[in-house]
This record gives structure tokens, C-alpha cells and sequence, in this order.
């Protein structure tokens, strides 16, 4: 396959399976997958065991700002996937817990946690064949990528598939803590003043409520093939 070192930008609301479906496109195109949620989960994370975040849900403001420049947050290769670390520790399944979950979004909306983050996606994505996903890739972090994709689904259906997600990882929450968390979340991720969730104006939509991954593939080959020529 002769693939341009292209950049493929995958942007949309919480849990449309965008990481599911670019860990995909990224193991059939020979792609490093990077997730930058995982970088706002990292940073919460860090807050939350530092005592940067009150149980009222305050953040140190000050206090965060003080510490982040020196926060060893890290994205390792294992076999074909990506894992999240802090320094020397794995943290790809503390991030993923509705703890976390539940403060990542007013953490994001943070102006330097977000240049944080952001230098550092720049730095992991350097020479492309690169598949990001995220809520600015396409309009901010990469405003210049090749292929920009805007991925949406049904509330109830999103809603389903995070709270079957977090069952199988041994979690107990009730569905109905799942959708109200999920709401929240795009609330406050397309409400924030510094680079809230919009649809790129270039992007291709995909609205998998009703497909498969396997249909998603094949549209995203069909897209591949449409812009660049590229048979896969
Ligand atoms: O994709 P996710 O649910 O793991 O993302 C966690 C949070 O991080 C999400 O609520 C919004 C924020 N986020 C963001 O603001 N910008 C990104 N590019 C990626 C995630």
C-alpha cells in the first residue's frame, strides 16, 4: 500500500467510538493511533491524586498551573497500539474510570492544559501517518490535516455502548448515571471558550448509529481511495 504520510483527524462527542474505529483505521493502514483524551484523562488523573481537585469538584487553578510544565505524561508503543503513561507507570486503566470521567471535562477547558496537551500532540504526530482523535483535531490541533472526519451516533445508542464498555472493564455504573455523564460532558466540551467541539467545515460526517465497524472501514477506504487514490 503506498500511503502519503497523511494526517487523519477524528473529531466528534463522547463515546461514538472514535477510538474503536481509528485503532482500526490506523491497524489497516500501518498508522500510529493516538488518543489525545487520553492526555486530558492523564492530567485528571494526576490533579485527583495530587489533591488538586476538591471533593466539590474545585480545581487548584494555580496550583495545577504550577506543576504541569514538569508532568511526564507519555504515549508508549505496544505492539501496534499506544498506551498512556506518567513517568514510569501505565496509566491507561486509571484514566478510564467515571472518577476520572467525571472531572476530565472542566479540566480540558482549561487554556493551558489544553497548550499542554497540545505541544505535546504535536511533538508524538511529527512526520504524519498519523490517525488522532479527539474534540479540535481538525480545527485546532491539526487545522491543516489531510483527511478530517466528524463522527456522530444517537444519544441512547452512545449511551449503551459506554455503559456496556464499562461493565466489561468490571465497573458498575447505572445507565442512567452513564447518559447523564455523557450529556454533561458534551455540554461543557462544546460550551468552553478555548476550542470547544464543532464540526470542521471540511470534515466528513460519519453517523454510525446504525453500522458496523466493518462499515465504517469500508466507508473510510472509499473515502481514502476518492481523495487520494489510494487503494487499500
Ligand atoms: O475522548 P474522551 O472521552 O476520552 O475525552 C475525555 C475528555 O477530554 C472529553 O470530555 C473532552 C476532552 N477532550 C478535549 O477537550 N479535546 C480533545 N481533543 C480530546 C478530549
Amino acid at each position: 500500500m503506498n500511503i502519503p504520510d497523511i494526517i487523519i483527524a477524528v473529531d466528534g462527542c463522547s463515546s461514538t467510538g472514535k477510538s474503536t474505529y481509528a485503532k482500526l483505521v490506523a491497524s489497516h493502514l500501518g498508522f500510529l493511533y493516538l488518543d489525545s483524551g487520553a492526555m486530558y484523562r492523564g492530567v485528571t488523573l494526576y490533579a485527583m491524586e495530587n489533591g488538586l481537585i476538591g471533593k466539590d469538584g474545585k480545581i487548584d487553578l494555580p496550583g495545577l498551573e504550577k506543576v504541569i510544565g514538569s508532568l511526564d505524561l507519555h504515549f508508549r508503543r505496544e505492539g501496534g497500539a499506544t498506551a498512556l503513561w506518567m513517568g514510569e507507570r501505565c496509566i491507561e486503566k486509571e484514566i478510564r474510570t467515571m472518577a476520572v470521567s467525571s472531572y476530565v471535562s472542566p479540566v480540558s477547558a482549561i487554556p493551558y492544559v489544553r497548550n499542554f496537551v497540545d505541544d505535546k500532540l504535536h511533538a508524538f504526530a511529527a512526520g504524519g501517518r498519523v490517525i488522532m482523535d479527539g474534540r479540535d483535531i481538525g480545527t485546532t490541533v491539526f487545522p491543516d490535516a489531510q483527511l478530517k472526519i466528524f463522527m456522530t451516533a444517537d444519544d441512547q445508542v452512545r449511551a449503551r455502548r459506554r455503559f456496556d464498555e464499562l461493565r466489561e472493564k468490571g465497573q458498575n455504573p447505572s445507565f442512567e448515571e452513564v447518559l447523564a455523564n455523557l450529556k454533561e460532558r458534551d455540554y461543557i466540551d462544546s460550551h468552553r471558550e478555548t476550542s470547544p467541539l464543532t464540526q470542521p467545515a471540511d470534515a466528513f460526517v460519519l453517523d454510525n448509529t446504525d453500522m458496523t465497524l466493518h462499515e465504517e472501514l469500508v466507508w473510510t477506504l472509499g473515502l481514502l481511495q476518492g481523495r487520494f487514490g489510494i487503494l487499500c
